[in-house]
């Protein structure tokens, strides 16, 4: 397989994340042909993949397209897949898994549709080398997609194969984690570069703190795993994955939400800290994990002890919404609480609450000067942004309602 050879990429993502996604393939130098509400397509090559698998930290996986065609019913998905050249993508002695996403009529299980797109890989391989890989559910290795609606079918190599938000670095989940793609579009909402200290309370496993660090270190979130799926592929050259790394090392590649090179680095301060001394020390077992545990001071205590720099610095916090943990009665004095740290301690700085709960993001008591939409699995989010002016007053909440989302 050709790794220079330009096809359509799309590249997926959650729901709530794409127009982040947009803003870092735009920044990394790629036109975007189209905008999908879980994805977005540019043009590239299996080597521009690479790339993107290393730099890009909202998205879920790169996909490349193999081939797009009329496909009304099973046979014609088989027919299609059969007469493709997988024997020049996928080496005989490798294991391959399908995932699908198929709205077709003819199609009631689910399953179908991947047994037969396996059928049909592993009948041609087996026709022209006399061999076959294996198979299964696992996405260790070559991974194969298909979007399949109504009558027409796409599919694509997962270059990414096991998705990107698992950076690796996660090894203690502790409760009610942020994904690392989620928690990456968070900071780069909150307009974090690098360039001011960040308080991170409530900080739960660290997601943010170590997203943040990760930023500010322009520091390439694929580096911390070792497998991707277009290493499987026939003709993948170690040499220039070691180079593209090598790149990414030295801070070239490059990350546009940093605003700082690699070395020599020395980082305004990042403060994580929660109540919870379980939670802190996964935080820093994580932290420690993806190499940026010296970047970040961690603390075990009550976010209203957080210990602050001086301002200007950006605050954000993610406290329990009484969807998962957490009773309502409490959190709304917690909120309540929120506020009044906000107001009495970061005046001068800029503050963030993400919440999948409005009505307790009310007790806050202040004013959002902006309301980033997101979903958290399939909840309704909000990273709501506050301006602590110094002098910054209570004032009541209903004036939020009548801003405008994004
Ligand atoms: C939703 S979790 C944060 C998850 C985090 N974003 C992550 O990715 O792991 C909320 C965290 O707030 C902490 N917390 C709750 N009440 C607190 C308080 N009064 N002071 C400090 N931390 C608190 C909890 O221990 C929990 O770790």
């Amino acid at each position: 397989m050709r790794f220079e050879e330009k096809s359509r990429l799309l590249i997926t993502c959650a729901p709530s994340l794409s127009d982040w996604l947009q803003k870092e393939l735009e920044a990394l130098g790629h036109s975007i042909a189209l905008v999908r509400k879980t994805g977005i397509e540019i043009e590239g090559s299996l080597v521009d993949a690479m790339k993107l698998n290393l730099w890009l930290r909202t998205a879920f996986a790169v996909l490349y397209l193999v081939d797009e065609f009329d496909c009304p019913d099973a046979d014609a998905l088989y027919r299609a897949a059969v007469s493709m050249p997988w024997e020049d993508i996928i080496p005989v002695n490798e294991y391959i898994s399908i995932v699908s996403y198929v709205d077709n009529p003819t199609i009631n299980n689910s399953m179908f549709p991947n047994l037969k797109l396996k059928d049909a890989i592993v009948d041609r391989i087996m026709q022209r080398e006399h061999r076959r890989p294996d198979s299964g559910p696992e996405r260790t290795n070559i991974v194969i997609n298909l979007y399949w609606k109504d009558d027409t079918a796409w599919l694509y190599i997962n270059t990414s194969g096991n998705k990107l938000a698992d950076r690796g670095y996660r090894r203690i989940p502790h409760k009610a984690p942020m994904q690392e793609t989620l928690a990456a579009a968070v900071m780069m909402a909150a307009g974090y570069t690098g360039d001011c200290p960040l308080v991170a309370p409530m900080c739960g496993s660290g997601t943010l703190a170590i997203e943040a660090a990760l930023i500010a270190q322009n520091r390439a979130p694929g580096l911390l795993r070792a497998n991707y799926g277009f290493m499987h592929l026939k003709g993948f050259d170690d040499s220039i994955w070691k180079d593209i790394r090598r790149d990414a090392h030295k801070g070239k590649g490059s990350d546009p939400f940093s605003s700082r090179g690699l070395t020599p680095f020395s980082a305004p301060r990042i403060i994580a800290t929660d109540i919870d001394p379980k939670a802190v020390e996964a935080a820093r077992k994580n932290a420690a994990t993806a190499g940026v545990d010296h970047l970040i001071e961690f603390k075990v205590c009550d976010f209203a002890e957080t210990p602050l720099p001086p301002a200007p610095f950006i605050v954000v916090m993610n406290p329990e919404y009484g969807k998962r943990m957490g009773e309502l009665k409490a959190l709304e004095e917690t909120y309540a609480r929120i506020g009044d740290f906000f107001k009495q301690k970061c005046q001068g700085s800029t503050a963030y609450v993400f919440t999948g709960n409005l009505d307790l993001a009310k007790k806050i008591h202040l004013t959002a000067s902006r309301r980033f939409p997101f979903f958290n699995a399939d909840i309704d989010c909000r990273l709501l942004k506050y301006e602590m002016y110094a002098g910054t007053r209570r004032r009541k909440t209903t004036s939020e309602a009548t801003e405008t989302d994004k």
